[in-house]
């Protein structure tokens, strides 16, 4: 009896530090009326609820492609190889930049020539975990995926592997480079495939663990309760039918405009690749994972406002018009998925293998000489501007 007292003594005062500590996160004042999403925080989430997520790994495996530190000290270094590029000027993280969250700021990027292409620059950090790559899902995994870019005209634009083959067979560090890292191709080791490998072992190393992995991992202080309602939230909307899992999305493709039409239908997402009516307007669920910091959102890049592309979301995703304290504590809750590479030097730019002494092995006509390129490319996208009357004119989407 005096045990079953006990109880609920601390049960009442437990409940009463909640309450407290919710209303402090909302700086609302005492003699206003509890706002409803607040009233409710008492119940918590349950977590029970939150076995539809997951932490992050460690790292992203692949039974191809086991890593090594060779491997991935090479992978780095190509990230930021410019000289295969047509220009020049263009690497990985021009368009993906690892110090920015693995993104450029801007709507669409800016490649080769300037030209921008119809789609918005995914974040390289986290994408090795999503179950294919691109917005529609066209490369089964990072490493197929890192030779596309390579030989788009739009991006860094060279011709053929046998292109990428030769530049980086011109310079001696990297022929030492890819035989440490591929030591079983011996003398072969220069080739594109391995290249891809290279650059998709580095990526699975691209984790960004978040307050909101130690909550998963039982800290309940390592969030606000805020973000806790909003967690909630996110859940009882219906955001989890498809964002859920560790990466909360990249696990499978969904309609762009399921219960309302989306506003912007020039792309037809996964129809241009399977060819398929049913396609139409089918896109990979993006991961949720840094969201904050990865704006513009969408394909297309159509809004640089997180509770704008939220509430489209809701809107067309759900048929549910979300505004006010909900709103705002979903916001709060995608906060907390804002992470960071735990080994910071993965970040940092490294230091790029010297050009050949020997330019005219790689001084093609139709390539700049290597000795012309500077050393040290610094990124050439600038950052998204101020306002929109200083940024370059963008390319329509093609129909
Ligand atoms: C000119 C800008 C640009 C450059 C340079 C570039 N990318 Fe991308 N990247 C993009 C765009 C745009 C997309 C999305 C295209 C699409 O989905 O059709 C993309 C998609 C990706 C994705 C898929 C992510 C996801 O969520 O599906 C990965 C991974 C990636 N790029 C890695 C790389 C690597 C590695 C390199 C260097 C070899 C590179 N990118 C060079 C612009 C660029
Ligand atoms: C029916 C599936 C579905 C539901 C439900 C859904 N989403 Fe999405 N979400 C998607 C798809 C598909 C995209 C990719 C859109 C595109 O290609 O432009 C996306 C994109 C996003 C983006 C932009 C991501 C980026 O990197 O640009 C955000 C933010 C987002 N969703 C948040 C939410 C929130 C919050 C909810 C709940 C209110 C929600 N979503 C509900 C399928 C869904």
């Amino acid at each position: 009896m005096y045990k079953l007292f006990r109880l609920v003594a601390w049960s009442v005062v437990i409940t009463g530090s909640l309450s407290a500590c919710s209303k402090k996160s909302q700086k609302s004042p005492p003699d206003q009326k509890p706002d409803p999403a607040v009233a409710t925080a008492s119940k918590e989430i349950d977590r029970k609820m939150l076995s539809i997520f997951g932490q992050l790994p460690k790292h992203f495996d692949s039974k191809t492609n086991p890593p090594s530190p060779a491997k991935l000290r090479l992978g780095k270094m190509l990230y930021h190889e410019a000289r295969l590029s047509r220009s020049g000027t263009l690497s990985c993280n021009s368009c993906h930049v690892l110090t920015e969250y693995g993104v450029d700021g801007e709507p669409t990027s800016p490649g080769h020539a300037g030209a921008r292409g119809d789609r918005n620059s995914p974040t390289t950090m986290n994408a090795a975990g999503h179950f294919r790559q691109f917005w529609d899902g066209r490369e089964p995994d990072v490493e197929a995926q890192a030779k596309g870019p390579i030989l788009n005209p739009g991006e860094h634009g060279l011709k053929d592997a046998a292109e990428v083959e030769k530049i980086l067979s011109a310079i001696p560090d990297y022929v030492a480079a890819f035989k440490a890292a591929f030591p079983e191709a011996g003398d072969n080791a220069v080739t594109f495939d391995n290249f891809a490998k290279a650059v998709g072992a580095f990526e699975r190393k691209l984790v960004t663990p978040a307050p909101w992995d130690d909550f998963l991992a039982g800290r309940d202080k390592a969030i606000s309760m805020e973000a806790k309602i909003g967690a909630r939230n996110f859940i009882e909307v219906g955001c989890t039918t498809c964002h859920s899992g560790p990466l909360l999305g990249g696990t499978r493709y969904q309609k762009l405009g399921l219960v309302k039409a989306w506003p912007r239908a020039e792309d037809p997402g996964r129809k241009k690749v399977t060819g398929k009516d049913s396609d139409l307007h089918m896109f990979k669920i993006p991961s949720l994972r840094n969201i904050e910091k990865t704006g513009p959102y969408f394909h297309d890049g159509q809004t640089n406002s997180l509770s704008e592309a939220v509430k489209l979301m809701a809107r067309h995703q759900l048929g549910v018009e979300l505004k006010g304290a909900k709103l705002a504590s979903i916001i709060a809750f995608l906060r907390s998925l804002t992470g960071t590479v735990r080994d910071k030097k993965l970040l940092q730019p490294p230091k790029l293998p010297d050009d050949a002494p020997a330019p005219e092995a790689v001084a093609q006509d139709e390539l700049k000489p290597a000795k012309l390129i500077p050393k040290k490319v610094k990124d050439v996208v600038p950052k998204a501007p101020p306002n929109k009357d200083d940024a370059p004119e963008p390319v329509p989407p093609q129909p």
